[in-house]
């Protein structure tokens, strides 16, 4: 016999009638995990831009304290005078703080989504140890970093534990931040140089898993190109930590002082 259907029947529960609030797109997608990896691959790429220029830009104490001097005065002067002196360099600031931010928030949040979708343990070892490796070093690699980028910061930026940050030097008849001198003392703390170079090689960690990852987390994926995905992320992470340990070593060598 045919099944009769009514429209009549009112709600079961108060719930079936209640209305879903509508969410702004952005935010609806972000509650999803996918969007979340989508935050954090695209913020990861903006963070892998700054400490690519980063590190290149630095290379210019190589040349010699005016050239990183006045490569310091040029970012503080970028689109001068259409933009009055140090703005286009504080609304990059607050792009860098903002992807922090959120990349941050997007980790915790997808940690957390983990391990509510799985509250009991993998029954398999290998596949426990393997899906586990990646993240687990994710995670401590990062806050790592993030020590390292609030020393950093009070080093080399607001000079709290650097006496030379910030001080004058006139080079060329030009009046310039010595941030050659704030560099040079900096790495000249031997136990500073070291925390440099460990924080710098977990930072080439973090970058290559998440170089890796961002190809997954867009969908990427193509046994094809997978073998360039890999390159990519091995010749990306390498470029960036040997720069940058090159920085502390060459001042404890001698090379730059
Ligand atoms: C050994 C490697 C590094 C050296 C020699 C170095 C050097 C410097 C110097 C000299 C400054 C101050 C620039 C100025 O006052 O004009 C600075 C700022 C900064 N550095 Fe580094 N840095 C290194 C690695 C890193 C890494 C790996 C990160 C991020 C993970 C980073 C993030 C920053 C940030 C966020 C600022 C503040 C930028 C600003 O507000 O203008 N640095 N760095």
């Amino acid at each position: 016999m045919a099944q009769v259907v009514t429209s009549h029947r009112g709600p079961v529960t108060g719930t079936a009638t209640k209305k879903k609030k509508r969410r702004p797109f952005l935010l609806d997608l972000y509650s999803t995990s996918v969007g979340k990896k989508y935050v954090m691959g695209a913020t990861g790429i903006m963070m892998m831009g700054f400490v690519l220029f980063h590190m290149i830009g630095n290379l210019k104490m190589y040349l010699g304290a005016a050239h990183l001097n006045e490569y310091a005065k040029f970012l503080e002067n970028l689109l001068v005078p259409i933009a009055p002196e140090g703005v286009v360099l504080w609304i990059l600031r607050g792009g860098l703080i903002t992807a922090l931010a959120l990349h941050l928030h997007a980790a915790y949040s997808l940690t957390m989504l983990n391990r509510k979708a799985r509250p009991v343990k993998y029954q398999s070892a290998r596949d426990y140890q393997i899906a586990n490796f990646a993240s687990r070093t994710m995670r401590l690699s990062g806050l790592v970093v993030l020590a390292f980028i609030a020393w950093h910061l009070a080093d080399l930026t607001f000079g709290a534990v650097n006496n030379e940050t910030g001080k004058m030097i006139t080079e060329n008849g030009e009046e310039l931040k010595n941030v050659y001198g704030a560099v040079v003392y900096s790495f000249n703390r031997v136990p500073v140089a070291l925390f440099y170079v460990v924080a710098n090689i977990l930072l080439g960690i973090h970058l290559f898993h998440g170089a890796w990852s961002i190809f997954q987390s867009f969908g990427w994926n193509n046994p094809r190109f997978n073998t360039w995905r890999r390159a990519f992320a091995t010749g990306f992470a390498a470029l960036v930590v040997i720069g940058n340990v090159s920085f502390p070593i060459a001042v404890m060598a001698g090379i730059v002082k």
